[in-house]
């Protein structure tokens, strides 16, 4: 059966294979997804390295002047998607242009871990590869820095930016906002091509799109977004996933023997682990997200608090808390990590980000929990993931109650996290 399943992922890939770049499904998202496209090289990674590769020179290739890798890169307009290339207009945008039409947000940086991964598993073809990213990924750090810096943390201007879209973690800052009077209307895509009972409501959609409406009216100025724009909270997700991206990035910046650069990344590490007790949130005993103009925690422990050990950061207290948050999540679901306390106001196990498990969330949660020696944890993690793939096929997201698959089919990283990590047969398809 995994043999069979090895196949099927590897078709996945192939079929959403649009030529270099890689749909996460089709249809429902037609387009390459900044993300996305890091956990499929990974999945190429197990049987054409140059493919993989590939994938990731795409991807920056949507890199704007400022350093910004926007979160989706249009490369044609597919009247199928809604919100596409005319409703974000960022090829207005102020100065200068974007080489390709894009979303005007980013995505969380998984790019440098990915990029280390395939390095650590390949040979000096891989380490030279890297080499022609490597000023590109790290000019993209710094723009996190320099122009999402707020507060002294990393903050994130729009939940689509933070990847974990209508999670209930921004309800701080959505409530916190008003619709636009003026939002056109507009008639969404999503839900015809999904169960709008899986999708984000209307309300939320309203927010979201009012925030596009103000950088689009800002020209996309990435500073002013940030300062004034309505939306601004601080996610553990980017954040953790930041300061791990900025590690992998120092270790192959030493390999490749730059010293400037590992110089400055050195001091965003440093920047980035003075900012982690910025999350922590007392009330609940974890790291959770935040709302930077009111200071307001939301109030529910989700997957990307547990990133702490990915990112090798936070005190041992706050790293045994956050253990022991995993353990009573356990008891409480049948697969692990849920996106969402199941004891949390809003836990739905059907809803986009509000319960479901998600497969590139499992993999970097269970990598970190395994490097800090919660192996039992970790292994628990990697099963699930098997289990819920085995049941019920590559989904874009599993019911962790149920273990039933949810939204999107075929989904392109569901089939690369299960060829590079969750298979039975993944060190002999590493190999
Ligand atoms: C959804 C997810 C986001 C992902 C995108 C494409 O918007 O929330 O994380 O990148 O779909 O798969």
């Amino acid at each position: 059966m995994s043999d069979d399943l090895d196949t099927q992922a590897i078709e996945i890939l192939q079929k959403n294979d649009r030529g270099g770049y890689t749909v996460p499904t089709a249809r429902l998202y037609p387009y390459q997804w900044n993300w996305d496209s890091a956990f499929v090289a990974l999945g190429f990674g197990t049987f054409d390295r140059a493919r993989a590769w590939t994938e990731l020179a795409y991807l920056l290739e949507g890199q704007w002047d400022n350093g910004m890798v926007p979160s989706i890169l249009f490369r044609h307009d597919d009247p199928d998607y809604f919100p596409g290339p005319s409703v974000w207009q960022t090829q207005s945008a102020h100065t200068p242009q974007p080489p390709m039409p894009s979303t005007g947000v980013s995505q969380p940086p998984i790019l440098a871990c990915v990029m280390r991964q395939l390095v650590e598993t390949g040979g000096a073809k891989d380490l030279k590869f890297a080499e022609e990213l490597f000023e590109k990924t790290l000019k993209w750090h710094r723009w996190y820095q320099t122009e999402r810096g707020s507060n002294g943390v990393v903050a994130t201007v729009h939940p689509w930016e933070t990847g974990r879209d209508n999670c209930p973690d921004w309800e701080p800052g959505l409530t916190a906002m008003e619709i636009d009077s003026e939002l056109e209307p507009y008639q969404r895509m999503d839900t015809k091509h999904a169960n709008p009972e899986q999708r984000p409501s209307k309300e939320q959609y309203d927010k979201f799109l009012s925030i596009v409406k103000f950088g689009r009216e800002s020209l996309w100025n990435q500073r002013k977004l940030t300062d004034e724009g309505p939306f601004l909270m601080a996610d553990p997700g980017i954040h953790f996933i930041l300061l791990r991206a900025n590690k992998d990035l120092l270790e192959i910046a030493q390999r490749l023997h730059k010293t400037e650069a590992a110089a400055e990344l050195k001091s965003l590490i440093e920047q980035g682990e003075q900012a982690t007790n910025y999350f922590w949130n007392n009330d609940i005993g974890a790291f959770t997200a935040r709302n930077v103009k009111t200071g307001k925690f939301s109030n529910g422990l989700s997957n990307a608090s547990v990133l702490c050990f990915f990112a090798d950061t936070g005190t041992p207290q706050q790293q045994q808390k956050t253990i022991e948050h995993i353990q009573r999540v356990q008891q409480q679901v049948k697969f692990l990590m849920p996106s969402w306390d199941p004891t949390a106001d809003m836990f739905d196990p059907q809803r986009y980000w509000c319960g479901p498990v998600w497969p590139q969330m499992n993999y970097l949660i269970s990598m970190g929990l395994a490097e800090q020696g919660h192996n039992a944890l970790a292994d628990a993690i990697r099963d699930d993931m098997a289990s819920l793939i085995q049941q019920s096929g590559f989904y874009e997201c599993f019911n962790p109650v149920s273990g039933d698959g949810c939204i999107g089919v075929d989904f392109s990283w569901t089939a690369a996290i299960w060829l590079a990590w969750a298979s039975p047969n993944r060190q002999r398809l590493a190999a």
